[in-house]
């Protein structure tokens, strides 16, 4: 097993590593020039443009990766999208048709949940893409598309190269359905998603070179924070479920902006807080509400875009994040989180392939 690792101590630092050539053979082939060819999934034109709405129906970090699917959906195809916990779908009438395209996203393709939410979808006349990792999956073999991630064997239990590897996906999804809807989209994305490969690469090195000060302020704490707006809330949702899974700290994720609506009571002095500042829209706001934390002296981690100056006068830390359009983040900022998580852990003596009570799939409802 030991080689297998590749040398790293634990398949999730391995499979950290491997996100960039992750990435770049989940790209491959699937962007050409200005288009993106997705035409094995055998979607057409005509189907498309019949659908009312998208449903966005997974478990756990491929529940994560819906969140930010179902912005680029939305802001780009402006489709309405709902997404949702698949043990949830079931149970509560869910609003889908044969209007609705229902995307049902899973690494292993085996989660029973996830698998029921698919028959129920289908049963209710709603035809099924499935974003999955594992080909001939009982998922891959139910759904009437699919999208496949070549993230390789995930063998960790906490979820990394699937998650980027399926936030790609649903860049690739996005922009394939914009083309075959006729909508212009924006050309920087094309070029901007063959660069995460080595961005990503660059990322990670700088992390680790940081890991000793950005892993410091978590000594000794239970709780912490990770604050976010917009596509960053979503990956901040990702971030502090990796914390929880294997460091067993608990970790909140919160929308930048409603922290002062509760949570904000609980940032006592040097608390550990993780603010992504990457979103130029909001940019101003994310900072202010930052400052709300310093306030109460919480202990702020901000990543930011470079080239960022202002960001450092407001906070503890600032770990840089390669500049590119703000819609492309998400694969950037998730990987120092997963980074900070797993040396965290690892600093705790926690075994962080194999997390207590918690499995790699989930085959049992
Ligand atoms: C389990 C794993 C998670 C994973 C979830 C969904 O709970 O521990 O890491 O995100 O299942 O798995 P799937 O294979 O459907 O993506």
């Amino acid at each position: 097993v030991a080689a297998e690792k590749d040398g790293y101590p634990h398949f999730m630092l391995k499979e950290i590593h491997e996100q960039p050539t992750a990435l770049r053979n989940t790209l491959k082939d699937r962007i050409i020039g200005d288009t993106v060819d997705l035409d094995n999934m055998n979607i057409t034109a005509d189907y498309l443009k019949d659908i009312k709405n998208i449903s966005i129906v997974a478990c756990g970090t491929a529940y994560n990766a819906g969140l930010v699917g179902k912005e680029l959906i939305e802001g780009l195809l402006r489709i309405p999208v709902e997404v949702s916990v698949a043990s949830e779908f079931r149970y509560r009438n869910p609003l889908v048709d044969d209007k609705t395209l229902v995307i049902v996203v899973s690494q292993s393709g085996e989660t029973a949940d996830t698998l029921a939410a698919l028959r129920e979808s289908k049963r209710r006349g709603s035809k099924v893409l499935a974003i999955t990792n594992v080909k001939g999956s009982s998922v891959a073999r139910e759904a009437d598309f699919i999208f496949q991630t070549i993230a390789g064997p995930e063998i960790a239990v906490a979820s990394t190269k699937a998650y980027s590897t399926m936030l790609l996906g649903f860049y690739l999804i996005t922009l394939y359905f914009g083309q075959l809807l006729g909508k212009e989209m924006p050309k920087e994305l094309y070029s901007g998603l063959k660069e995460l490969p080595i961005l990503a690469d660059k990322i990670i090195i700088e992390t680790e070179k940081q890991i000793e000060s950005l892993i410091k302020p978590f000594e000794g704490w239970g709780d912490s924070f990770f604050i976010g707006r917009g596509l960053d809330w979503h990956v901040a949702e990702e971030g502090s479920l990796k914390l929880k899974e294997i460091s067993y700290i608990h970790a909140e994720a919160y929308a930048a902006g409603e922290l002062k609506h509760g949570t904000l009571a609980l940032i006592e002095k040097d608390i550990p807080v993780i603010a992504l500042a990457t979103q130029k829209d909001v940019y101003e706001k994310t900072v202010s509400n930052i400052k709300e934390v310093k306030a109460r002296e919480g202990y702020v981690i901000a990543l930011a875009q470079e080239g960022d100056t202002e960001i450092g006068k407001s906070v503890d830390q600032v770990l840089a994040i390669p500049k590119v359009p703000s819609l492309l983040t998400p694969i950037l900022t998730v990987l120092p989180l997963q980074i900070i998580s797993y040396y965290v852990a690892t600093s705790r003596g926690c075994d962080v392939d194999k997390p207590r009570n918690l499995a790699k799939s989930v085959t049992v409802e």
